[in-house]
């Protein structure tokens, strides 16, 4: 059955302190009201995973990493890898973000190792997907986001993407404020499942988690999440406030 997920991503925002508080009283917050937790994954800053983790043990949250080098080890000044982040218990990763291969010049051939790499060490992979204004307004959207999948995630076997997540995140509407409106959302997660349904089958398609990110706050959340292909939200902006993050979570 395909889970209902709620992802932070809190990119380079929290310091320790901000970090370590707000996962304690998320917590609080969470066992008073009897939230069900199964749904939610913090992506905290590279320094903090480690305290982050140790905090959350033994609830069923869980942390994500933002990123991961796509080699094992070595000359890398900078960089963490993915064994690296197995050692302190780290089991998710979020990949193919946009500001990442905007940034980061992270292409469609580095993601590929990056998934290999995250497989290998046994993480489980969000993987994000969405495309420009300008690939929007030439209506282009729907084969830019298919070209993304094409080029990355389709190149692995059913049995390698089955814990994978997919992240659809309009790059228009991350930090802007523009989110897409829930019909706009929606046509595109039909879109990405019927991708999954041709290239690996029903079961597959109906399982697979397909999260709307992008401008998600405590007012959209409710009626993007109502939609029938939409699995939950990859919120960036409303997760770094705690009571917004959960009136998120509630929706
Ligand atoms: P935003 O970011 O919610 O601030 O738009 C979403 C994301 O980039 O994951």
């Amino acid at each position: 059955m395909k889970k209902k997920v709620i992802i932070a991503n809190w990119k380079m925002n929290h310091d320790f302190y901000e970090t370590t508080s707000y996962l304690r009283n998320l917590l609080k917050i969470i066992f008073e009201n009897k939230i069900n937790q199964k749904k939610i994954i913090i992506a905290p800053s590279f320094p903090f995973l480690h305290i982050s983790n140790q905090i959350l043990q033994g609830t069923t949250l869980s942390i994500a990493a933002q990123n991961i080098h796509q080699m094992d080890n070595g000359s890398y000044t900078g960089e963490v890898s993915a064994p690296m982040l197995r050692s302190i218990g780290i089991k998710k990763v979020i990949l193919g973000h946009s500001e990442r291969r905007k940034y980061f010049t992270e292409t469609n051939e580095i993601l590929i190792k990056k998934i290999k790499i995250a497989l290998k060490y046994g993480f489980n992979i969000i993987f994000c997907v969405g495309e420009t204004e300008v690939d929007r307004e030439k209506k282009k959207h729907f084969i830019t986001v298919k070209n993304q999948l094409e080029k990355t995630i389709f190149y692995f076997s059913l049995e390698e993407i089955n814990s994978f997540i997919i992240a659809y995140e309009p790059i228009w509407a991350i930090g802007t404020g523009k989110t897409a409106t829930p019909e706009i959302a929606q046509h595109m997660h039909q879109y990405i499942r019927t991708l999954f349904l041709n290239k690996y089958g029903k079961r597959r398609a109906n399982d697979l988690s397909i999260l709307y990110g992008g401008s998600i706050n405590d007012m959209n959340a409710k009626d993007l999440f109502l939609q029938k292909d939409i699995d939950g939200g990859l919120v960036g902006n409303y997760s770094l406030n705690i009571k917004k993050f959960l009136k998120i979570i509630q929706s």
